[in-house]
C-alpha cells in the first residue's frame, strides 16, 4: 500500500478511515486518540455532546459529526457524513452506548427504544449502509468491531434490558461475519469493568474490583490492545472476545 492511500484525495476525502461512534469521551475518545497517534488511518467519529475531548480530536485532525444516534434517521446522517468525508473505511467501531438501569426504564418507553436503537438498530443499519466504503478500502484487512458487555453471559437483576440489547449487538457479529466474509472481518469485544465512572463511590469500586481475578481497573488501554489485535489478525471473525480480568470464574 502506498503512502497516498492514507492521504486525502484532491477534494479532501479520506482513504482507509476508521469510524468510531460515541468518541467524545472515555473509551471511544481514547481509541480515536490512539488511532491518530499510532497509526496512519485517518479518524472519523460521532459524538452527541460537545466536550473538550471533541475539540481535542478535531484539533488533532479527526473529523467529527454531532449526532444523537437514537433519532430515527441517525444512521443515514452518519452515512452521509462518511460519504462527504471519505472514499473508503478501514474499520467501523460501534462504541456508543447508554448504561441504563431497569428502574430508569420502567416509566420511559422512549429510553427502552433508545437502547434498542443505539445498541442494535444503528449498528445494523451502519453495517449495511457503510459496507461499500469498507469494500472500497485498499487496506488488506477490513474490520467491523463492536463493544458489547461481558455480562450478557450472566444476565443482571438491574440491567436486564441494557444487557438484552448488548446481547443483540453481539449476535449481529455472527450474522454480519457470515454476510461479509471473506472481505470484511466482524468481531465483538465483551468487556467487564474497564473504567469506573467519576461518581462511583469507594465502597462500590472495592466491591466491583473483588469481582475479577485480576482485581484492577485496567483503563482503556486494554480495549485499544484488543482492537489492534483484532485488526492485525487475518484469521479472526465472528467472535466475541471477553475482556474481563477473569470475571467468568469468580
Ligand atoms: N467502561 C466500562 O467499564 C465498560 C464496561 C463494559 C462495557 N463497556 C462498553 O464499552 C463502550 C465504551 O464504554 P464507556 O464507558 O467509554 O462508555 P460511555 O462513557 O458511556 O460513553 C459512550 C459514548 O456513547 C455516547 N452516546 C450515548 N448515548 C448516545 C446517543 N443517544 N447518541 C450518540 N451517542 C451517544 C456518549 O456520548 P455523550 O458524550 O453525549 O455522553 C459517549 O461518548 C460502551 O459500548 C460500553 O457499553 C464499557
Amino acid at each position: 500500500m502506498s503512502v497516498e492511500d492514507f492521504r486525502g484525495t484532491p477534494c479532501g476525502k479520506l482513504h482507509n478511515a476508521v469510524l468510531i461512534t460515541g468518541a467524545g469521551q472515555r473509551i471511544g475518545h481514547y481509541l480515536a486518540r490512539k488511532f491518530l497517534e499510532e497509526t496512519d488511518w485517518p479518524v472519523l467519529f460521532t459524538y452527541r455532546t460537545p466536550r473538550p475531548g471533541v475539540t481535542e480530536l478535531e484539533a488533532a485532525g479527526a473529523r467529527g459529526l454531532m449526532v444523537d444516534l437514537t433519532v430515527p434517521d441517525a444512521a443515514e446522517k452518519v452515512a452521509r457524513f462518511v460519504a462527504d468525508q471519505a472514499v473508503s473505511l478501514r474499520a467501523l467501531i460501534h462504541n456508543a452506548s447508554l448504561w441504563l438501569k431497569d428502574e430508569a426504564l420502567a416509566t420511559s418507553p422512549a429510553q427502552l427504544q433508545a437502547l434498542v436503537r443505539l445498541h442494535m438498530q444503528v449498528p445494523y443499519e451502519l453495517n449495511r449502509l457503510l459496507v461499500s466504503f469498507l469494500r472500497a478500502a485498499s487496506a488488506d484487512l477490513k474490520d467491523i468491531i463492536s463493544l458489547s458487555d461481558f455480562n450478557t453471559e450472566r444476565g443482571s437483576d438491574q440491567h436486564a434490558f441494557y444487557l438484552a440489547t448488548k446481547a443483540g449487538l453481539q449476535n449481529l457479529t455472527k450474522s454480519f461475519a457470515k454476510l461479509y466474509a471473506p472481505a470484511i472481518k466482524v468481531n465483538d469485544i465483551a468487556p467487564a469493568l474497564i473504567m469506573f465512572n467519576e461518581e462511583d463511590p469507594p465502597a462500590y469500586r472495592a466491591q466491583r474490583l473483588q469481582k475479577s481475578l485480576l482485581q484492577i481497573e485496567p483503563g482503556p488501554e486494554v480495549v485499544w490492545q484488543t482492537v489492534r489485535f483484532i485488526m492485525q489478525n487475518p484469521y479472526l471473525t465472528a467472535t466475541s472476545i471477553p475482556l474481563d480480568g477473569g470475571r467468568s470464574v469468580v
